[in-house]
């Protein structure tokens, strides 16, 4: 009787789809373990990275920002703020705050001194030579 769906066939279908997918499953591991050292960084993490991470999470930046896509979308992604502006600009920027420019978000002043500035600025430094493989897709967030 061809057209019937026999319990054998099911069977068959239900053991293939499992291996089938399962060495799919191993292959991505595979490839996956394989890939993540080359994305791995953290031998660039020096003792002001560190600080500047602190400073990062005491001051709440996500609370606006996002990092490599993770925050609040309430201002720019600064994953790659070091790459777009520089040290330079971001420092400036920190001691500017709040511009109050009318029309336009506001940022409050951390009152951050040099040398906490510096460590910011590494800390965004580092976030930016992180492989991210092009994500997120839109620089600015
Ligand atoms: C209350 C919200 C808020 C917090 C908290 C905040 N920011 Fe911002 N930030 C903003 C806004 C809004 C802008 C964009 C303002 C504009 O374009 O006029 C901005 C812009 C920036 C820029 C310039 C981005 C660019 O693409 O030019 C940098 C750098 C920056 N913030 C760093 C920080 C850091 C570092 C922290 C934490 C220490 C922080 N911000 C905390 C609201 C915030």
């Amino acid at each position: 009787m061809s057209g019937t769906f026999t319990k054998a066939m099911a069977r068959n279908v239900f053991y293939g789809g499992t291996v089938f997918f399962f060495l799919l499953f191993l292959a991505l591991t595979l490839d996956t373990t394989k890939a993540l050292p080359k994305t791995d960084n953290r031998h660039n993490i020096t003792a002001d990275v560190a600080a500047g991470k602190h400073i990062w999470e005491t001051r709440n930046c996500l609370g606006c920002h996002t990092l490599l896509g993770e925050g609040a979308y309430y201002a720019p992604e600064l994953g790659n703020v070091y790459k777009r502006r520089g040290p330079d600009f971001i420092k400036a920027w920190m001691m500017a705050q709040p511009t109050g420019t009318p029309g336009r978000r506001q940022m409050p002043n951390f009152h951050l001194s040099d040398e906490e500035l510096d460590q910011l600025i590494a800390f965004l430094k580092y976030a930016s030579e992180i492989n991210t493989q092009n994500w997120p897709p839109n620089i600015e967030g």
